[in-house]
């Protein structure tokens, strides 16, 4: 079971009375997250990998702590296998210009993605000649899975598909899509910007070669994500960017690169962010995402329920709990989200996000909805009561706006 009075005391943010309830877009940090930051600017402040001094050695070893960790809390083979990145934007488009392209390749996508896991595989099609196809789950995010039987070919290199939705909640099928994909000898890589920070994802199980995430979403600091690539992948993987840290040895013709992840990890990296993000993910376990996972589907019930039981509340996503997670997108009536999430922080506190949540085409094409949604969603320290204020107050606004 979830402490959560207890988890709350660490996030003093909350004192104020604010529900914070825009947790896809970035999460809070508790106070340990924040001290671990601290500790290394006040014991240990020093470049990593560069010093012999013993504040640069013991940056070091705790900046690669965080490798080990982030491999740990995924199930990767290996911490060779987990590169820091700046954020999930950063680690597709690292996969995306890492590769080797050519007209004629194929890349299925889906109508659901983050721009993020979207517009770097348009831009591949432009530069290359590469095809795009894009899977249609129906109007609930669910998808058909023979769709992906058909997309995927002999053609196809790489399937880019979000784990979770981050306007639907939705879940989708990463591991059946794995098994069609290796079947035609291309690459899943899944976006898991919004499956890592609340689901156990084990790399292993889903049987994926990349997953992207960001360390924001999970209680940790901005500025630090991750890609996982599968080890076989490593070598075909060119960096985003070389220079210091990432070589074997120069010459005045030719250089060599270092193993992963030193060659993907040029110039100074973010240091107390990824110190930070190994904190995060001892809180997540100490925590327990199962027991993250069972607190969140209890109130996303409610708060589902609540939200589809006013009368010109249209509530998105899946109707059964089991396919989604913490998220849930809402209009009322014909209002402009951004007026109902604007009188929600006004009228009770209530911090939503509304718009197109990066998700155009999703808005577009599948909700018909140009102008976008509102979007609660829930974490760790979210409580029954801020859920039922939500609601209440979503009611209210649609009372006297209706
Ligand atoms: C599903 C999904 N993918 C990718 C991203 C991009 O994450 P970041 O902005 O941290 O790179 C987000 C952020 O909202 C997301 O929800």
């Amino acid at each position: 079971m979830l402490h959560v009075k207890k988890i709350r005391q660490d996030f003093p943010i909350l004192d104020s009375g604010i529900i914070y309830l825009d947790n896809a877009a970035s999460s809070l940090t508790p106070e340990p997250v924040i001290q671990k930051m601290l500790e290394f600017y006040h014991n240990y402040r020093a470049n990593v990998d560069r010093g012999i001094h013993r504040f640069s050695q013991k940056a070091s070893e705790e900046y690669e702590k965080t490798h080990a960790k982030v491999a740990d809390f995924i199930n990767a083979e290996s911490e060779t296998e987990i590169i820091l990145t700046r954020n999930a934007t950063e680690a597709i488009n690292l996969v995306a210009s890492g590769l080797n392209w050519k007209k004629g390749d194929k890349i299925v996508t889906s109508l659901i993605e983050h721009h993020s896991n979207f517009i770097v595989w348009l831009r591949l099609k432009k530069r290359y000649g590469v095809d795009v196809e894009i899977v249609r789950p129906n109007r609930e995010g669910l998808f058909d899975i023979a769709d992906f039987e058909k997309a995927i070919d002999d053609k196809a290199r790489l399937v880019a598909l979000t784990h979770v939705s981050n306007v639907l909640g939705v879940k989708t099928p990463v591991e059946e899509v794995a098994k069609i994909a290796h079947g035609h000898d291309a690459h899943l890589l899944v976006d898991g910007a919004q499956s890592v920070p609340h689901l156990k994802v084990d790399v292993q199980r889903i049987g994926c070669d990349y997953l992207a995430f960001s360390g924001h979403k999970m209680l940790g600091p901005t500025g630090v994500g991750v890609l996982y690539a599968r080890r076989e992948l490593l070598d075909n993987l060119e960096p985003l960017s070389i220079g210091g840290g990432t070589i074997a040895d120069v010459c005045l013709d030719h250089y060599t690169l270092s193993e992963s992840p030193t060659k993907f990890e040029a110039g100074t990296p973010a240091i107390a962010e990824a110190i930070g993000l190994g904190a995060a993910i001892d809180y997540l376990k100490e925590a327990q995402l199962e027991n993250i996972e069972i607190h969140e589907r209890e109130l996303v019930k409610k708060m589902y329920q609540g939200l589809a039981d006013i009368p010109s509340v249209e509530v998105y996503g899946p109707k059964k709990m089991e396919q989604r997670t913490g998220i849930v997108s809402f209009n009322v009536g014909d209002l402009n989200p951004h007026d109902i999430a604007l009188a929600l922080d006004v009228s009770a506190d209530i911090m939503v996000r509304s718009g197109h949540h990066c998700c155009i085409p999703l808005n577009k094409e599948l909700l018909k909805r140009h102008e976008g949604t509102v979007r609660a969603s829930l974490y760790l320290y979210n409580t029954e009561s801020e859920v039922e204020k939500l609601v209440s107050t979503v009611d209210e606004i649609a009372r006297s706006l209706a």
